[in-house]
């Protein structure tokens, strides 16, 4: 049975100010009409059923992504009682779908991307399925061809290929999470790497025993939730054990240590959505390069980004290249290229408390 898991308990402090501590990115609608967490769970209509998908995320952030997610049942809304990275997330999720299901497979999914088409998408699913069918043991990933020397991503090394099936499937030499900017452009100029979707497959006891291997202190945390699953003692249990877990993102715990991993080269297009001048790209531009969403009045106007809510006008004359956001109690105005900067607000405004 398939199973998917939505890993939605990041901060994406580049959208402030329209992403807040309560608000952060996976819950804005940053492209077309839907929020990144709802087009997620979209893009697995009629691949996996609403009760088999699960979402994981801050337990403070459980009853307003529940509002957005009506067609998933309420159990499947899961709050981790503090943020320790990815991999205690994958591993809650994991003991989870262990419990219901032993020889479950299932699809972790990031909360933070763009991709199309719906169809490809699950194509490649269904491909990374028939491959954990042969070989119960393996952890797939979706590569991204690069398309510059990016630092923030992981990297994949493909060797043989697996079969002559498509989309084309390979065995993994290496996985490198985030390498420098140097390293980078050699990986990129070899040819032979990918980068890492964020997007894993596999059977929830292949990354139980992988968590064993790698990271047995984390693994002993885990299954001691694992066994106050169903019970009353699950809520007491989670907040002591997932509080004594050491923070650390699968990338590093598991995927730069682990083997077989077998990459699928993506069939799908894939768009991190990682700032404001990201969503320039994504959604449409005017005649003078601006991206709209929202209400907005430019006389003289051009390569501006310009959101507002609640209907709110925002009126520019004779700016160019500035990003300007609008929200019911906070305006951010700063030229694109400080765009960067934006993470230095959210630290002063959090020191300021
Ligand atoms: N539940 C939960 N708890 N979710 C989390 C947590 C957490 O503590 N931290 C992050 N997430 C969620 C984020 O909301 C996002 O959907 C996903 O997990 C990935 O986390 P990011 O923090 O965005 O990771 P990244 O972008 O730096 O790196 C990962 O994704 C890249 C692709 O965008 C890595 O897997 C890279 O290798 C990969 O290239
Ligand atoms: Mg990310």
């Amino acid at each position: 049975m398939l199973h998917a898991v939505i890993m939605a308990g990041g901060s994406g402090t580049r959208f402030w100010p329209a992403s807040r501590r309560l608000m952060p990115k996976q819950m804005l609608t940053l492209v077309g009409d839907q929020t990144m967490m709802q087009a997620t769970v979209d893009r697995l209509n009629g691949l996996v059923p609403a009760d088999q998908i699960r979402v994981i995320t801050n337990a403070a952030l459980v009853d307003k992504i529940a509002e957005q997610l009506p067609a998933l049942p309420s159990q499947n809304i899961v709050g981790e009682p503090c943020k320790r990275d990815t991999a205690p997330c994958v591993g809650l999720a994991a003991a989870m779908v262990a419990k219901q299901d032993p020889d479950g497979i299932m699809a972790m999914l990031p909360a933070d991307h763009v991709i199309s088409s719906n169809d490809q998408f699950q194509a490649a699913l269904r491909r990374g399925v028939d491959l954990i069918e042969q070989d119960p043991q393996r952890i797939v990933t979706f590569g991204i061809t690069p398309s510059y020397p990016a630092e923030s991503f992981g990297y994949i090394e493909r060797s043989e290929p697996i079969d002559s099936d498509s989309p084309a499937a390979y065995s993994v030499a290496r996985f490198r999470e985030k390498p420098n900017r140097a390293t980078a452009e050699e990986y990129l100029a070899s040819g032979s790497f990918y980068w890492n979707s964020g997007i894993f497959l596999w059977r929830a006891s292949t990354i139980l025993d992988a968590l064993k291997q790698h990271q047995p202190a984390m693994y002993e945390h885990i299954m001691a939730i694992s066994d106050a699953i169903g019970t009353d003692q699950f809520p007491q249990v989670l907040q002591e054990r997932f509080t004594a877990i050491e923070g650390i993102s699968i990338d590093f715990a598991v995927m730069e240590k682990h083997e077989p991993i077998v990459v699928i080269e993506a069939p799908f297009s894939w768009d991190d959505v990682g700032s404001w001048q990201s969503l320039a790209r994504m959604n449409p531009s005017d005649a003078d390069g601006n991206t709209v969403l929202g209400k907005h009045l430019g006389i003289d106007t051009s390569g501006t980004i310009i959101r507002s809510e609640g209907g709110h006008t925002i009126v520019t004359i004779g700016v160019e290249d500035l990003i300007v956001v609008q929200t019911k109690d906070a305006t951010l105005v700063a030229p694109k290229a400080a765009e960067e900067r934006v993470r230095e607000v959210v630290r002063q405004l959090t020191e300021q408390g």
